[in-house]
């Protein structure tokens, strides 16, 4: 069984959706590490809830960027950890850390990559970049995390309509509803060793 470490920043809705499609048999893997960067995460509450490992670990706490990422890459060893998933993480995942898990790294990112996304696109900056910029589609993306901000091989997308009318919060909740089955859904393929990276491209085998 795939062992999984979650990595949130808040609220951890995505974290719940994977723990949900765990319990309902969706996902032959097993979150045994929630790590944040928040101490206030509700994301580490929800890991708590269920007995699962949850630390609180971050730049500042670690004392530094280097000793941040040794930290996490200690914890991630300790759990014997296969997958990693970022759900609503903001910071950059260190270098050394891509390294390790390359390949074996998947963030969610709410919109269509490549658009709106990098260096401060994130929670509503993204939505507001999307209605700005007058697109008619939007959506979430999972794909593998390497050295740039979500620039990965994609693994999956699934778009949603931009309606008239919708102001941040309406896209985000559209958006964020998809995300908990996209989520879940490539998680399952990754744990059923269904994905294979072809340079830029991601393979789904049956
Ligand atoms: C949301 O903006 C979501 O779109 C993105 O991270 C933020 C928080 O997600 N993936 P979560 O509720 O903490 O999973």
């Amino acid at each position: 069984m795939t062992r999984i470490a979650v990595l949130c920043s808040g609220g951890g809705s995505n974290l719940q959706a994977l723990l949900d499609a765990i319990d309902a048999g969706r996902v032959n893997g097993q979150v045994r590490l929630v790590l944040a960067n928040r101490s206030g995460a509700f994301a580490l509450q929800r890991a708590r809830d269920r007995g699962i490992s949850a630390v609180f670990v971050s730049r500042k706490e670690a004392g530094g960027e280097a000793a941040f990422n040794a930290r996490m890459l200690a914890l991630l060893r300790q759990a014997e950890i296969d997958l990693v998933v970022l759900a609503g993480y903001l910071p950059m995942v260190g270098p050394d850390i891509v390294s390790v898990y390359r390949h074996r790294i998947l963030n969610i990112h709410p919109a269509l990559i490549p658009a709106f996304c990098g260096q401060g696109m994130y929670g509503h900056h993204v939505h507001q970049a999307a209605l700005d910029y007058g697109v008619k589609l939007s959506g979430a993306t999972v794909h593998f995390v390497d050295e740039q901000a979500d620039h990965g091989p994609i693994v999956a997308q699934r778009a949603v309509p931009v309606l008239p009318g919708d102001d941040t919060q309406s896209l985000a909740a559209r958006v964020l509803a998809v995300e908990h089955q996209l989520l879940p859904e490539s998680v399952a393929l990754f744990c059923a060793g269904k994905l294979r990276v072809d340079g830029r491209r991601v393979v789904v085998v049956e």
